[in-house]
């Protein structure tokens, strides 16, 4: 929390790994339906494959165009730090799909991270319709995503849109030695504003575009999603719930069922290790799932 506090007015880091043309020319960047915009560890490296192989493909898909990028830091100056330094440049010469800035890949720099995403978002892909932002760690129904996403009609990525695993009236951890501790000199209000749970959020690049505007009078802050809640409200929109985002609060243990049906009907479900990325994706490619029921929406036991 003193290294944040230390830090939190700088909202600029040298970048270490581009991809400027991920979305071709900026101002024909309206061509990209979709970008999937994925925080990810350097040392993830794992997670990243898994997702490329699996939901995370850059591809033509139902019509729309898909594109896919990493946001990361840089590891603690720890025995392995070179050598995933390096990781992380071959892969970005192999796949041309990682952001990195120059700052320490830590929890409470995550904020950073989505700022560092939006100016270059403002920069590089102004013109992308939609956006994800998630973790690494999530599974997403890509074929439900785009189907929702091309439902909001020709103008939805004009219009507000922000939908999530919505959290009303969260208050924040005051406990000094949690992962997400907010000190009272920090934010002395006793909840956060609507806010909706970073592991997955989908927005349209109108909103995107707001929030980069907003987050430019916000200090940062040390819980990104919560952060995003501030930016919202700043510009005076709101963040929705969506029944099939779920990627938990803080506390909630992962409700992650491992039943294909139940996947059938959701956006994004959150906390899959690599493997199991891989197994749910060729389930969910056999067509002919036998779901017996329609599931409620809720996980199955
Ligand atoms: C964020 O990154 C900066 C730059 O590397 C670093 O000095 C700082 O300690 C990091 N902040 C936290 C809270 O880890
Ligand atoms: C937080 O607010 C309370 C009540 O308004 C006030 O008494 C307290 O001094 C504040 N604490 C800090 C650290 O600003
Ligand atoms: C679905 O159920 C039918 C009839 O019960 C069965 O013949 C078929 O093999 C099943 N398909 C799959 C993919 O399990």
């Amino acid at each position: 929390m003193k290294d944040f506090l230390t830090y939190h007015h700088c909202k600029s880091f040298p970048q270490l790994l581009d991809s400027p043309m991920k979305c071709g020319e900026p101002s024909k960047s309206e061509k990209v339906f979709l970008l999937l915009a994925i925080k990810s560890s350097p040392a993830n490296y794992e997670h990243r494959e898994a997702v490329r192989k699996t939901w995370g493909a850059e591809k033509t898909f139902n019509g729309v165009n898909i594109k896919r990028i990493f946001l990361s830091g840089i590891p603690k100056p720890e025995r392995e730090g070179k050598r995933i330094m390096q990781l992380l440049n071959i892969e970005s010469q192999m796949y041309n799909d990682v952001l990195q800035w120059e700052f320490y890949d830590t929890f409470y720099n995550l904020t950073l991270k989505q700022v560092l995403f939006l100016t270059w978002l403002e920069a590089n892909c102004p013109g992308a319709q939609f956006i994800f932002s998630g973790d690494d760690d999530v599974f997403v129904n890509i074929k439900n995503v785009v189907i929702y996403l091309k439902g909001q009609g020709k103008a939805g990525s004009k219009q507000h849109h922000f939908v999530g695993a919505l959290n009303i009236g969260m208050p924040p951890v005051r406990e000094p030695y949690s992962k997400y501790y907010v000190p009272q000199q920090l934010f002395n209000e006793t909840s956060f504003v609507p806010y909706c749970g970073g592991g997955g959020i989908i927005m349209s690049g109108f909103t995107a575009c707001s929030i980069f505007k907003a987050s430019q009078n916000i200090p940062l802050f040390p819980i990104d999603d919560a952060y995003l809640g501030m930016c919202l409200k700043k510009a005076g929109l709101k963040p929705e719930n969506h029944e099939g985002i779920r990627t938990f609060g803080i506390q909630l243990p992962a409700v992650d069922s491992f039943d294909p049906c139940y996947h059938r009907e959701m956006l994004v479900v959150h906390r899959f290790v690599p493997y199991e990325m891989l197994v749910m994706w060729k389930f969910l490619q056999l067509t002919e799932l036998n779901c017996t029921k329609k599931s409620s929406g809720k996980p199955p036991k």
